[in-house]
């Protein structure tokens, strides 16, 4: 881990919504904590310089690949990674209780099962390019434990929360008050903390963060009590708003407002606040969540499932809420952050094919679709801003979290090289550089085996 690392080659990144970077011929160096200390054209002189005095090898990217910063999954259950893939017939309200909350309570009940889905939920993130992640867990501080711990030996970035629920369709799944949920927050506070107090500041990659599962499971009292142990102790907070219709109808039955007035009155909306979904929010409510600072994790795998109606993307964008990408594993069920892009962009053309059936288009060319480029910003730079890091492009000062794509082989069909035929047979350039092109056909058909390399 305290090395420096020296890469010559093609970098992508986007630093802006909408703005692609490809940066050929790139030379980028770390100091020993893993922190970009240069990033300039190799054939700068300060370049020059940097490639003579440093000691440690130059990798040299081959032809056809390039380096891209590593994806951020906003959003995750990691024990819902056990059921991953099945049991998506029912709505929200019946799933959770058929499975989510079962499935969580077993591993609460079975540290080694906790171990081994944790412990391959990590190895598949690497797989899938993932270097950061916000994640849900269970109730009991062990199990959590078990997580951080987890996510800190295989290398990953990774927020963990402590599910906090004091009120269940599953008795034998709660905590038994307020007060009891709220110390055992507080005290798997100290402990994930603990868990890297002694290691450098770069290489403690766990942080806590405080998780009330979402309005129905936790009463006013734990509710607000989180809001002033987050303002307390300067911890981030994240949780479910507005995502389905049968949740929704939940929260105005039981409580008589939305979810987002009852968070908002408990001190839960903050800037160190990530809300997933946010199905149901319409433009006010989002200038009300930009206003408090809080980010939004978009899902939109799960969304197509549970939620009955899209996400407002395009405007929540447009009022300047900070959006990342989530996989909501298991309601959503890839792991893979390269299908939530596609499904955020597939779903964002419905909405705007649905606006122009309607006859409602503007003429001053706004659309409500996204396009590849915008869906990998919010996979990298989006997800990282909403965390508050400085990840998610290539900039110096920032540490490096990327990975190595190859999405084109000159020596002739490597595995996973796409197919790219005005460069290969005769009369094709020997090495072509990668172009916007090539990036766009890895965005739509590539997958992990086109992952070469990966840097946390
Ligand atoms: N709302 C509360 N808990 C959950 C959960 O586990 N998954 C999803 N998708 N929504 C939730
Ligand atoms: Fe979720």
């Amino acid at each position: 881990m305290n090395r420096a690392v020296r890469i010559q080659g093609t970098f992508v990144h986007t630093q802006r919504l909408g703005n692609l970077e490809i940066l050929h011929d790139y030379l980028l160096v770390t100091d020993s904590t893993g922190v970009i200390a240069h990033f300039e054209a190799a054939d700068s002189a300060q370049s020059q310089a940097a490639l003579s005095s440093y000691a440690e090898p130059c990798i040299t990217l081959p032809p056809g690949h390039f380096i891209l910063p590593n994806f951020v999954d906003l959003h995750l259950h990691a024990p819902q990674f056990l059921y991953q893939g099945n049991g998506l017939h029912l709505p929200l309200m019946e799933w959770l209780n058929e499975y989510a909350f079962k499935a969580e309570e077993r591993l609460d009940g079975d540290a080694a099962l906790a171990r081994r889905v944790y412990t391959r939920l990590a190895r598949r993130l690497i797989q899938d390019g993932t270097g950061t992640v916000l994640l849900f867990g269970t109730i009991k501080e062990h199990t959590n434990l078990v997580l951080a711990e987890v996510m800190q030996k295989a290398g990953l970035r990774a927020f963990v929360g402590k599910l906090s629920m004091d009120i269940s369709s599953r008795p034998s799944y709660m905590e038994s008050s307020a007060q009891t949920s709220l110390q055992a927050a507080h005290s798997f506070v100290e402990k994930c903390r603990d868990l890297t107090a002694s290691l450098p500041t770069h290489e403690r990659l766990v942080e806590p963060v405080l998780t009330p599962r979402f309005v129905p499971t936790c009463s006013d009292e734990l509710l607000v009590g989180l809001g002033k142990l987050s303002a307390a102790e300067n911890l981030k907070i994240q949780s479910h708003l507005a995502e389905a219709h049968d949740q929704v109808e939940v929260v105005r039955s039981e409580r008589g407002v939305e979810d987002i007035q009852v968070f908002d009155r408990s001190g839960l909306l903050t800037a160190r606040t990530i809300q997933a979904h946010c199905t149901f929010l319409d433009v006010p409510s989002f200038k009300h969540v930009h206003s408090c600072g809080t980010s939004i994790a978009h899902c939109p795998l799960s969304n197509s499932y549970f939620s009955a109606e899209p996400f407002r993307l395009r405007e929540a964008l447009d009022e300047g809420v900070q959006i990342g990408l989530g996989t909501d594993i298991a309601g959503g069920y890839s792991l893979d952050l390269m299908n939530s892009m596609r499904h955020a962009v597939s779903i964002s053309r419905m909405r705007q094919g649905a606006k122009i059936m309607a006859g409602l288009t503007d003429d001053d060319g706004k659309t409500l679709a996204i396009d590849w480029k915008e869906a990998l910003y919010l996979a990298t730079k989006g997800g990282a801003a909403a965390l508050g890091l400085m990840t998610g492009v290539f900039a110096v000062g920032s540490p490096f979290d990327a990975q190595e794509i190859c999405v084109f082989d000159s020596r002739g069909g490597g595995v996973g090289a796409l197919d790219f035929f005005d460069h290969e047979g005769p009369g094709a350039v020997a090495d072509p550089s990668v172009t916007i092109e090539m990036v766009e056909k890895w965005w739509c058909l590539g997958n992990a085996v086109n992952r070469t390399g990966m840097w946390v």
